[in-house]
């Protein structure tokens, strides 16, 4: 033996997780059959328990090569069949098994470590792209909130400043729209990020026209395309695909975009970017087509990889085709690109055709929205500034009664007062939507079926099942205020 080498025993799985939990070891030779278990209960608990990072070798009988390789696959580095190996073999084994999981630890950390870097490429871009309009959020809000008081002493002390006021209310009404703006670009980039998270969300889809949709993309990518070529459109008649018409205005704005940067500004009369859309086989395809630089073949794939980009820094994040991807793909379609290098590439989406369910609810004639009566609603959400402000959006055209407590929800149902609707946050400390609507459910079947589950997004599993079994409308935070009044008419 060896005099720079030390040996310590172990009789069986248990002896033999002590020993490799409790001290470092350079190498371990496992016997595969132990009379306790077998090698691979060992590898397994060893890997359970965190303490896998000592190099295994294992030893198997004669004729069990299947084992061998099934130890390797299960995290041994090397393997040797008894009586068939002798001193130098078993050293040059240890040796190699030493070497093979220095690589596979170190490839692990370079893993992570991609992981970490993409994370703080992501968590940085994010940053950058949600300051820009909480700045001028905070900005303007800090601005109404000095300059309103003042004004509404001013009205009152002299109501012959009518004039004055009022031109000064509109400039606040200025500042309040330009707020907002901010605050839809945060929630746009929010939901941006979801996709990350979950790819077949709840978003509420509907019967969209692609070209309307397609009108609305060229329009905002208008000023990257102009200086570049020549837009041209053709159109079929396309029958309608059910999507939400946000994010998929934000698919054929970021290709758009993409074919446009593409192609270098200043000679836009000999360049082109063509939008056409098409029906077959049951799917609307939109290909968007352009004269640009093109995509070498190596790359094709990459495109759709996150942070991919050839765009300096500062102008791409490489997130938009990742993105796209993601949303085509929860509405049930594909994408697809090839490309010529030095002539163009042709981007295709394809989307399903919408089938109308028969049965499915119609928008309401006009006659009857405007004979709409008031609904009495209870609203249940544990954050107050939420209730208050689903009050402000539905107070004038119905009844509301809110609670931060699902709890004090029960009881006024249990104490027989009646509502037409409930509108319920899905997760909530004390007592979830969940529990809410299986209290309902006992209480008032009926209303139960009247739930209308506002959800923020992250949901835990037990609450993605229930969702999948019940058939509630349910609306994302931060929602629109149209969005909610919408639905909240429909059901009550
Ligand atoms: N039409 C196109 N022609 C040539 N290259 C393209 C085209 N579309 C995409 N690419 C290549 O794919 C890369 C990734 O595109 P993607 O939209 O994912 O990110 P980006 O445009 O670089 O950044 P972002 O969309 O976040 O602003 C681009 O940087 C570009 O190299
Ligand atoms: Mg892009």
């Amino acid at each position: 033996m060896d005099p720079r080498i030390s040996i310590d025993e172990a009789v069986d799985v248990g002896g033999g997780l002590r020993a490799l939990t409790h001290q470092r070891y350079d190498c371990a030779l496992v016997d595969y059959r132990l009379p306790d278990g077998d090698g691979l209960t060992l590898l397994g608990k060893l890997e359970a328990t965190g303490a896998s990072h000592t190099p295994i070798v294992v030893l198997t009988a004669l004729n069990d090569e299947a084992t061998a390789v099934h130890a390797l696959q299960n995290g041994a580095q090397d393997y040797l069949v008894k009586g068939r190996f002798d001193g130098p073999m078993l050293l040059r084994s240890i040796r190699y098994a030493i070497e093979r999981k220095r690589a596979a630890v170190l490839q692990l950390r370079m893993v992570h470590l991609e992981r970490m870097v993409a994370l703080g490429t992501l968590s940085a871009g994010v940053a950058h792209e949600i300051n820009n309009p909480l700045a001028y959020i905070l900005g303007n809000l800090t601005c109404l909130g000095d300059r309103l008081p003042d004004l509404a002493e001013s009205a009152a002390r002299d109501p012959g400043a009518a004039g004055r006021v009022a031109a000064e209310l509109r400039e606040l009404s200025e500042m309040v729209r330009d707020a907002r703006t901010g605050a839809q670009k945060v929630r746009d980039i929010v939901r941006d990020m979801r996709a990350f998270a979950r790819r077949d969300d709840h978003d509420l889809r509907t019967p969209v026209c692609v070209d309307s949709v397609l009108e609305q993309a060229i329009s905002m990518a208008w000023n990257e395309v102009r200086h570049r070529a020549l837009l041209v459109r053709s159109f079929e008649p396309t029958p309608p695909v059910l999507a939400n018409e946000t994010r998929l205005g934000q698919v054929f704005l970021n290709v758009l975009i993409n074919a446009a940067q593409a192609i270098p500004e200043g000679a836009a009369t000999q360049h082109r970017i063509v939008v056409a859309t098409h029906v077959s086989e049951g799917q609307v395809e939109v290909r968007i087509e352009d004269s640009g630089v093109g995509i070498p073949p190596q790359d094709l794939q990459r495109v759709f990889h996150p942070f991919y980009t050839t765009k300096p820094v500062g102008s791409g994040t490489g997130l938009g085709l990742f993105i796209c991807d993601g949303i085509v793909r929860s509405m049930g379609g594909s994408i697809a690109i090839d490309s010529t290098p030095g002539k163009g590439t042709r981007v295709h989406i394809r989307l399903p055709v919408h089938e109308p369910r028969t049965g499915e609810p119609r928008p309401l004639p006009a006659a009857a929205v405007a004979r709409r009566k008031r609904a009495r609603i209870l609203v249940v959400d544990d954050d107050a500034l939420v209730l208050l402000s689903i009050r402000r959006l539905l107070d004038e055209e119905h009844d509301l009664v809110t609670t931060t407590s699902a709890h004090e929800a029960v009881r006024r149902v249990r104490e027989g007062e009646k509502f037409d609707l409930i509108v319920a946050d899905l997760m909530m400390p004390e007592m979830t939507g969940m529990a809410l609507h299986q209290e309902m459910a006992a209480l008032s079947p009926r209303l139960a079926q009247q739930m209308l589950f506002i959800t923020g997004g992250a949901f835990t599993p037990l609450a993605q099942q229930f969702l999948q079994t019940v058939s509630n409308e349910r609306l994302e935070k931060p929602f629109d205020a149209q969005e909610l009044r919408d639905l909240v008419n429909r059901l009550a």
